[in-house]
């Protein structure tokens, strides 16, 4: 019987664009999806651009107006891959359009941008997600059924870092393609909207919401060039940022992220400690799950490097043998994998908007708790 097709309209054709696009090929070919994407446009502001990425990736055509693609009634959901200040306003008009919408995290620039976004995928009741890929780490999929199945016992500690070092020089400028992340009013934080981020949704995923925060943040270099104005002007995101948090389970959590932490390029790892287990994961080698399981023999007991490849771990049978392992780019094959599969079977796919939002929550809290030297409780 033939599929129904699924329209895809892309915004944005950079970074994000291309990981998304290679998720709409291949997830087609490694899984059985139940609808055939189809890549009917991509958008760019500058027309070669978005020439040259149709041509590139096959999509059927090119648009330089998010707008004028929102309004085509040939597409069916719109994927927004642009900087984070398009964020809100795409996906208002493309819900208010009838789309399905997915979209890049953070969800907003703030979480009073993403309360919108969510009114507005939920009064038009169309499919939406949040692509927070590490989430679809195989080793990190394992990681969640392990916890699910009670291996670690209570939770006390989680501890999170996303270390980077490319903002270190005081040449680099800010603002524009590029490097729109040092501008706070295109990217809304800096590394805690951008790499905290991603720490917050893996570890409320893992280990469940966080109750209250407190935060520190420093802005290292405080005057860059802006490479739209020319101007030397303030610098205002932060550079780096640090948290405590104390989860509703009532473990502890430790959060650090920085784009200054030279030798690090993206170094994402995080540790659970549980009463029976502890897990370790890190991004530099994805697809390993280190694991410590107090039950072992104790003259054998140690720190186990389980090489998340077999057939029985997540998704892995949708790859290649056992022993032969998958890469950064195929989280994203994952997600869309589940996106379609939520649509064929009524669950949307994790996290919806509204999960994505309790993120942003935790941000807007880091940050007003840095500001005002105080711990922050979130409410949901
Ligand atoms: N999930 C992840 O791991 C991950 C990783 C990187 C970036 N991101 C997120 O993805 C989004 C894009 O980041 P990126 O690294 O791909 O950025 P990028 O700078 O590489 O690409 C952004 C693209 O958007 C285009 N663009 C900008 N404004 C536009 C507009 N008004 N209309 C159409 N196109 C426009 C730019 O020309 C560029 O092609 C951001 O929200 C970012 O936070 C997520």
């Amino acid at each position: 019987m033939a599929r129904k097709s699924l329209n895809i309209g892309l915004v944005g054709c950079g970074f994000m664009g291309r990981t998304h696009s290679n998720a709409f090929r291949q997830a087609d070919t490694f899984f059985e999806l139940q609808q055939k994407p189809v890549l009917k446009a991509v958008c760019s502001r500058s027309p070669g651009k978005a020439e040259k990425f149709a041509g590139q990736w096959g999509y059927d055509s090119s648009e330089t107006s998010w707008q004028a693609m929102v309004e085509r009634d040939d597409i069916d959901l719109i994927d927004i891959a642009s900087p984070n200040d398009t964020h809100h306003d795409i996906a208002i008009a493309a819900a208010r359009a009838g789309k399905m919408v997915m979209c890049e995290k953070p969800l907003g620039r703030n979480a009073d941008e993403s309360r919108a976004m969510v009114a507005a995928v939920e009064a038009a009741g169309v499919a939406n997600m949040v692509w927070y890929n590490y989430r679809r780490v195989p080793a990190v999929t394992l990681a969640r059924q392990l916890i699910e199945e009670g291996k670690l016992g209570k939770i006390f500690h989680y501890r999170a870092n996303f270390l980077q070092d490319w903002t270190i020089s005081s040449d680099l400028p800010q603002g524009g393609e590029a490097l729109w992340r040092l501008d706070k009013a295109v990217a809304g934080s800096g590394v805690t909207g951008d790499l905290l981020a991603h720490c917050i949704d893996t570890a409320m995923w893992l280990n469940g919401g966080i109750d209250e925060v407190v935060g520190m943040t420093e802005t290292f270099i405080r005057q860059r060039e802006h490479q739209l104005t020319g101007k030397v002007e303030p610098v205002t995101i932060d550079d780096a940022s640090l948290f405590l948090a104390k989860f509703a389970n009532g473990s502890l959590g430790n959060f650090e992220a920085t784009r200054y932490a030279r030798g690090h390029k993206a170094l994402y790892t995080l540790e659970i400690n549980g009463e029976h287990a502890s897990i370790r994961w890190d991004l530099h080698d994805l697809h390993r799950l280190q694991y410590f399981d107090h039950a072992d023999e104790g003259r054998c007991r140690g720190w186990r490097s389980v090489h998340v490849t077999d057939g029985e771990h997540p998704y892995m049978d949708r790859w290649w043998v056992p022993g032969l392992q998958i890469g950064y780019e195929h989280t994203f094959v994952h997600q869309f994998a589940d996106f379609i599969e939520g649509l064929a079977n009524g669950t949307l796919a994790s996290p919806t908007f509204s999960e994505a939002l309790a993120t942003d929550l935790v941000t807007d809290a880091v940050l007003s708790s840095a500001e005002t030297r105080q711990w922050k409780s979130i409410t949901y």
